[in-house]
């Protein structure tokens, strides 16, 4: 008998109309053009307006991914959501994304594993799936940085590199040997939590948060830079050989390798590492900046519309972050 697994059916993605450029940063902090560039790649990255949410984000790009799969948010039996920065301290966004499809009933499972949120969502649907459990799984990844960020000079090394965005992908139960997920493996290590963090607002202080905290910037998100680019240029490049060698295959093999983007010197080591060539990596960090949860569903929905992704092609994903989590999933398209 075939075993069940998951495919890919849909993808789709949003990002706010507000485009920031470096210049823009720079005329509020002391930061340049140059500097972020040179370092990161990034060229701008997009901003939400006033009013506009992680669920309405979520809703714009899942309805994409719907509508690429021919199918209605009736379709969706469970939503597993992605996100670091959600709308709410509680509930969880996933209600909220569940409300705004119209839907009730379905499980939603807020996911908290940073920028390794869309991998581990595609493990837990792609389980899910397996099991039997669920035939179709929205699997979401969503990001409000902008909000979220000191946007003075104390704040440029974070600052500059984060952007809001969406991306969604539908999955959906097959039993064709020749197309779908092949395997996700998704790790973590928590003695380098505060390597990459926001200490608040946090329950474990009374009150949650005080003017002192914001006056010290304890609300804002801080980094280890150097130490994080050390362990993602490592971890990455592991996840990717784990999920390749399951499968006896080897980096030669992939079609196509969509890395977290979170900073293209990060993608550029990894592809180094892997001795890919240069158009067997997608990057789109020069035009968003790092969506977190959102980098890899935005950047498969686009490579997918770009034409990069074609049936039976082998497409890797893989992510690092906070946490640290990482994580890669191998998929034949
Ligand atoms: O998505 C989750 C994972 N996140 C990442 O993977 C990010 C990993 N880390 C990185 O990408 C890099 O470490 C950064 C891009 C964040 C920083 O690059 P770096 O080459 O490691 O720079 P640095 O932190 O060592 O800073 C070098 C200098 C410092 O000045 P001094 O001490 O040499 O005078 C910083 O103060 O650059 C300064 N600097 C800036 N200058 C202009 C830091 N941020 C900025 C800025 N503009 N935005």
């Amino acid at each position: 008998m075939l075993s069940t697994h998951s495919r890919f059916v849909g993808t789709g993605y949003y990002v706010p109309e507000r485009i920031v450029t470096n210049h823009e940063l720079s005329e509020v902090m002391d930061t340049s053009d140059e500097w972020i560039v040179e370092r990161t790649g990034i060229r701008q990255r997009r901003w939400v307006p006033e009013g506009m949410t992680g669920a309405e984000m979520a809703r714009r790009a899942s309805m994409m991914a719907l509508t690429d799969g021919d199918l209605v948010p009736a379709d969706i039996d469970a939503i597993v959501l992605g996100t670091l920065s959600p709308d709410h301290f509680f509930p969880g966004t996933g209600v909220f994304l569940q409300r705004a499809l119209g839907l009730e009933g379905v499980p939603c499972l807020d996911l908290r594993a940073q920028c390794s949120g869309f991998v581990y969502g595609l493990s837990v649907a792609d389980a899910w799936i397996r099991s039997g459990q669920y035939e179709t799984v929205l699997v979401v990844g969503v990001e409000i940085q902008s909000t979220g960020l000191d946007m003075s000079t104390r704040g440029r090394d974070m600052a500059v590199l984060f952007g809001d965005g969406a991306g969604a992908a539908v999955l959906q139960a097959t039993q064709n040997e020749n197309q779908g997920i092949l395997t996700t493996r998704i790790h973590a290590d928590g003695r380098h939590a505060e390597i990459l963090w926001a200490e608040a607002a946090s329950s474990s202080h009374h009150p949650r948060i005080d003017a002192k905290m914001i006056e010290e910037g304890r609300h804002f998100p801080t980094m280890e830079g150097k130490e994080v680019f050390r362990h993602a240029v490592t971890r990455m490049p592991e996840a990717v050989l784990e999920v390749l060698g399951e499968n006896g295959l080897e980096p030669d093999d992939i079609d196509l390798l969509i890395p977290h983007q979170a900073n293209l010197r990060i993608s550029q080591m990894v592809q180094r590492r892997l001795g890919l060539s240069d158009e067997k990596v997608f990057n789109n960090i020069e035009k968003y900046g790092n969506t977190t949860a959102a980098t890899i569903p935005i950047a498969l929905a686009e490579a997918v519309r770009e034409g990069l992704v074609n049936r039976g092609d082998l497409v890797c994903m893989v992510a690092f972050g906070s946490g640290f989590t990482w994580g890669a999933s191998l998929v034949r398209w």
